[in-house]
């Protein structure tokens, strides 16, 4: 898979994904990651890429020219063009899915109070957000985007099983986990995971996921 990242702060993108298994998928050739400066495809003097909103108002909106012309030099035949912004639709783990299957996904990522909106309606293919707060940039969204997509590609993870094990791949979250010691400042790791007992112990995860969903995420059980 090949991920283009178009954003204004390369940096902010280039060191997360430059870590752990983002950066063995990238060894291994699992992906192609490239991080590009937006700035990279101004034509003008002083490399603007904002400008005043129409109508008045707050804030600067970034320009259609240099995120086409980015786009148009990027793009092949079958490219995903994708849109950080908190106006998108919301990431998921189906969405991460569905994204992991394609060939080329370019991410742009929004600043300022916003793009210039022919952007939206003759450039890209999906606006995304990643959740219902804002943050000053896309940067860190498009890096959150990224190693949900790229953690799915096959290779990247050491046990298979490991992706279709995650909480939000079925519909409860994951339940609670214990390591050595068995005893901590006098917390014992419950019992039925000494136990060997290999039916009990699925039950048991099985209660505690429920319980657990119940607790932090009411939503995800419809009610
Ligand atoms: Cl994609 N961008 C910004 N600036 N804020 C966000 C977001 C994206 N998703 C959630 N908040």
């Amino acid at each position: 898979m090949k991920i283009d990242i178009v954003t204004l702060f390369p940096e902010m993108c280039r060191a997360p994904l430059s870590e752990s298994m983002m950066k063995r998928a990238q060894e291994n050739k699992i992906v192609d990651l490239r991080i590009h400066n937006l700035r990279d495809w101004t034509t003008d003097k002083h490399h603007v890429v904002d400008d005043a909103p129409f109508g008045g108002g707050q804030g600067m909106v970034m320009k259609p020219e240099p995120i086409f012309a980015a786009v148009e030099s990027l793009r092949k035949g079958n490219s995903t063009v994708v849109l950080m912004t908190p106006q998108g639709r919301q990431f998921t783990q189906s969405l991460a899915t569905d994204l992991s299957k394609r060939e080329h996904v370019i991410v742009i990522c929004g600043h300022y109070e916003g793009v210039d909106h022919r952007v939206v309606e003759n450039l890209v293919d999906l606006e995304v957000s990643i959740g219902d707060y804002v943050l000053t940039n896309g940067a860190v969204a498009a890096v959150v985007l990224v190693d949900a997509v790229v953690r799915l590609l096959p290779g990247v993870l050491g046990h298979e099983q490991s992706a279709a094990d995650d909480s939000f791949s079925g519909d409860l979250l994951e339940g609670p986990q214990y390591t050595r010691p068995a005893e901590f400042r006098g917390w014992k790791v419950p019992e039925v995971l000494l136990s060997g007992n290999h039916a009990e112990i699925a039950a048991w995860r099985k209660e505690q996921a429920k319980k657990r969903t119940k607790e932090n995420r009411p939503d995800l059980l419809g009610g």
